[in-house]
């Protein structure tokens, strides 16, 4: 059969190979998860977990929200930090999900993690954007919480070395960024580098290009990969805003006091929906010769990919499209969420609703409120 059809051996190896790919961004199960980190649990329980019926929170990590191996080890090293990772996986998913809303493809896969569907484990222009969303989500949430003081190997940035521009002393407590993008690397990038690392020993020097194609593949969408969490952590730099407080007598500000504060998660996640809008697609073979070829400023701030995205507007389970079929539209709307958009022209349906409720509700002496039945018609109109 092989003979008849050779081209089944690349689909085959092709599937194979982007079903491998988004390991190290199932930790954004988190979003679910419910664990207790906290050493008492663990040193009850010093790593021999199943041994006494109860186990370390960074096995259970491990074992059920896709953690890999140096996952694990930093959890174990870290862990007081953990709560925070926990948090910038609610971040990172609801931030995709709010930035995408109005869209075909609106980021709903993310919630099934760890288990990933093709959309995020073929290196899409989504997987792109979803992992410099997570990126820049772990920065954020680490950066917030040593600021805060909850973390013990960190604290307030370090006051910026340029001087300040304007009347103005640095002082107060900036986001420790610095120590926000240490941790987001080594959690995620140092996980992608250890899944690099593992395919380039697969490329066998004797094996024919074709035989070594996976492991080529997969160790170039880990330098992808990776390439995307910097520019996740690169938008929260140039966001960097500067933050004042006053000090003096009854409100003047003889004395000013700044730092540089993050901005905004939802900045974050408009900015890198542009990104994501002008990201460029790459050739898996060349991807280093593209690198050398273009101009190094010219691709560093861009979202890469290699695989287009299909149009997201029928089911595929194998491209981890959903498709629009009763998707809510908007018919007054020019945007992706209008329903020429949205439904992708085959048409949408009117839904019809009627609410029953209270309303003109009035009080009568001090205790009583007697309202009216009120009902209303809504109309709702969902892709076809
Ligand atoms: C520690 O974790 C256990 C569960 O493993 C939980 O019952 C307990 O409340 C936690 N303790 C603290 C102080 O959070
Ligand atoms: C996202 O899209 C999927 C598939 O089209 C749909 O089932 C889901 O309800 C959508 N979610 C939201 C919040 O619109
Ligand atoms: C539909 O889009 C219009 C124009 O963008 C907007 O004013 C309106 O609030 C939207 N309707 C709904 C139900 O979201």
């Amino acid at each position: 059969m092989m003979d008849k059809y050779p081209w089944m051996i690349g689909c085959l190896i092709f599937v194979f190979l982007f079903i491998q790919s988004g390991i190290c961004i199932k930790w954004l199960s988190l979003q679910h998860s419910n664990l207790h980190w906290n050493l008492t649990s663990l040193n009850n329980n010093p790593g021999r977990g199943i041994r006494s019926g109860v186990r370390s929170p960074c096995a259970v990590a491990k074992r059920r929200y896709g953690f890999i191996k140096v996952q694990a080890k930093l959890c174990r090293n870290a862990m007081e930090a953990m709560p925070h990772v926990q948090t910038a996986a609610m971040l990172a998913a609801d931030t995709c999900r709010i930035v995408f809303k109005d869209r075909r493809w609106n980021c709903s896969s993310i919630t099934t993690a760890p288990y990933l569907t093709p959309d995020l484990t073929r290196a899409t222009r989504e997987q792109a954007f979803v992992y410099a969303i997570s990126s820049a989500a772990l920065t954020y949430t680490m950066a917030r919480a040593c600021a805060s003081g909850s973390l013990y190997h960190c604290s307030c940035a370090t006051k910026p070395t340029e001087p300040p521009e304007g009347t103005f002393q640095w002082g107060g407590c900036g986001d420790n960024l610095k120590w926000g993008a240490h941790f987001a690397k080594r959690f995620i990038d140092n996980a992608e580098k250890y899944v690099a690392e593992k395919a380039k020993k697969n490329v066998k020097r004797d094996n024919s290009l074709e035989e070594n194609r996976e492991a080529i593949l997969k160790n170039e969408v880990a330098v992808i990969n990776l390439h995307n969490n910097k520019v996740g952590r690169k938008v929260i730099l140039e966001g960097l805003r500067i933050q004042c407080k006053c000090h003096g007598v009854s409100g003047s500000c003889n004395i000013k006091t700044c730092w540089k504060a993050l901005p905004s998660i939802a900045e974050v996640g408009t900015r890198l929906l542009q990104k994501y809008t002008n990201a460029k697609e790459i050739e898996t073979k060349a991807y280093e010769q593209h690198i050398a070829t273009l101009k190094p400023k010219k691709i560093s701030d861009q979202l890469l990919f290699i695989s287009k995205s299909p149009d997201y507007c029928t089911k595929d389970e194998r491209l981890g499209s959903l498709g629009t079929v009763g998707r809510q539209c908007n018919v007054t709307s020019n945007g992706p969420n209008s329903c020429r958009q949205l439904c992708c022209g085959r048409g949408y349906r009117t839904v019809v609703e009627e609410k029953i409720e209270r309303c003109q509700c009035k009080y009568y002496n001090c205790c009583y409120v007697k309202c009216k039945v009120c009902r209303t018609m809504t109309q709702r109109y969902e892709c076809s």
